[in-house]
């Protein structure tokens, strides 16, 4: 983790002796509490949200389980947010300087990060744009009496698998191997993983857009890329800033999917050198692909992650 864990309290070191432990893939120590997986410095980051953060009603918090789109969601969102500035071309656009994860931070990583009351005064226009990877069960008691809205996009596991084994061997140097996909795709299946079990988030926002299909959106990385003209419609929609005709007949749908597209934000300098956290921008941008897993995983593996998504999923009416 690129977190310090001098950031820890003793309350939330004695909190975590009381908790289940367990040592992920990657060799981090992680905790379980409500249950989610956290690394302990993340939790801590969890704590000082839930007793410090006061949603204005405009809030948008984008979440995501890592790497299942997060980079691009939060793109589009600025884009589709920042067409009340009226740029009248693309050419001074935030995105082209800033990389995603710089405009949009996370909330337990990046602004709770080290105390549960941050100076927020960079969040001064409106809407508010926060990210999060927690579950939505661990944002419930903060957020329960706002209208904020949430959005989560989700992504085929397989998918969600690879990338993750991918950016971890990036971040972390070390080697592309059987043994390190191997160990990533155990904890994966086992839900010891950070921000796991994989299922429990995923029905966490299904169950709350279903609830209240006004508050939660719930996405596919998927859906977007088989129709992503849809789908920015939809978002725009739900964050009640729709598309005007005028918009559409201008070609503005296509503008900010172009701008938004791996290929062009990967290709900017900022991407390609800047760095965030001290993890490369780089990295948070690869293939892009839909089944890109089909390359890394065996039969045998395929097998026992659909059991276990199948099962885990079951009677809940989601499906991939
Ligand atoms: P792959 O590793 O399969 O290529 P996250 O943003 O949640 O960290 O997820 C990263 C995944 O999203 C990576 O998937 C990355 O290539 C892909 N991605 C990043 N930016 C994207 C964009 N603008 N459009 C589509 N996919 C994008």
């Amino acid at each position: 983790s690129n977190l310090r864990d001098d950031m820890i309290s003793e309350e939330t070191k004695s909190l975590i002796s009381s908790l289940p432990s367990h040592t992920d893939a990657q060799g981090g120590k992680i905790c379980k509490y409500q249950g989610c997986w956290y690394h302990y410095n993340t939790l801590q980051g969890v704590l000082n949200f839930q007793r410090g953060f006061q949603p204005q009603d405009t809030d948008i918090i984008l979440a995501s389980y890592p790497k299942s789109g997060t980079t691009w969601l939060k793109a589009l969102t600025v884009a589709l947010c920042d067409r009340s500035n009226n740029h009248s071309s693309y050419d001074h656009h935030p995105l082209l300087s800033v990389n995603p994860h710089g405009i949009v931070p996370f909330l337990e990583l990046n602004i709770y990060h080290e105390s549960s009351s941050p100076d927020l005064a960079k969040f001064s226009s409106v809407p508010r744009l926060f990210a999060t990877h927690m579950p939505l069960h661990a944002m419930h008691e903060t957020i329960k009496d706002s209208p904020c809205k949430i959005v989560y996009i989700c992504r085929n596991v397989k998918d969600t698998l690879i990338s993750w084994w991918f950016f971890k061997c990036a971040v972390y140097k070390t080697e592309l191997n059987r043994s390190s996909l191997e160990s990533i795709f155990k904890s994966f299946c086992n839900g010891t993983f950070s921000y796991g079990p994989f299922w429990e988030h995923l029905l966490s926002y299904w169950r709350g857009s279903l609830e209240d299909p006004k508050r939660v959106l719930f996405m596919k990385y998927e859906e977007m890329k088989e129709k992503p003209h849809d789908q920015i419609k939809r978002l725009a929609d739900f964050l009640g800033c729709p598309f005007t005709k005028e918009e559409v007949k201008n070609g503005l749908v296509n503008e900010i999917l172009d701008l938004c597209s791996l290929r062009n934000l990967s290709g900017l300098e900022i991407n390609k050198t800047g760095k965030i956290n001290n993890i490369d921008h780089k990295v948070f941008f690869r293939k892009g692909e839909v089944g890109d897993w089909k390359n890394y995983l065996t039969p045998e593996m395929e097998n026992q992650i659909d059991t276990i998504i199948q099962e885990k999923l079951q009677g809940s009416g989601l499906k991939f």
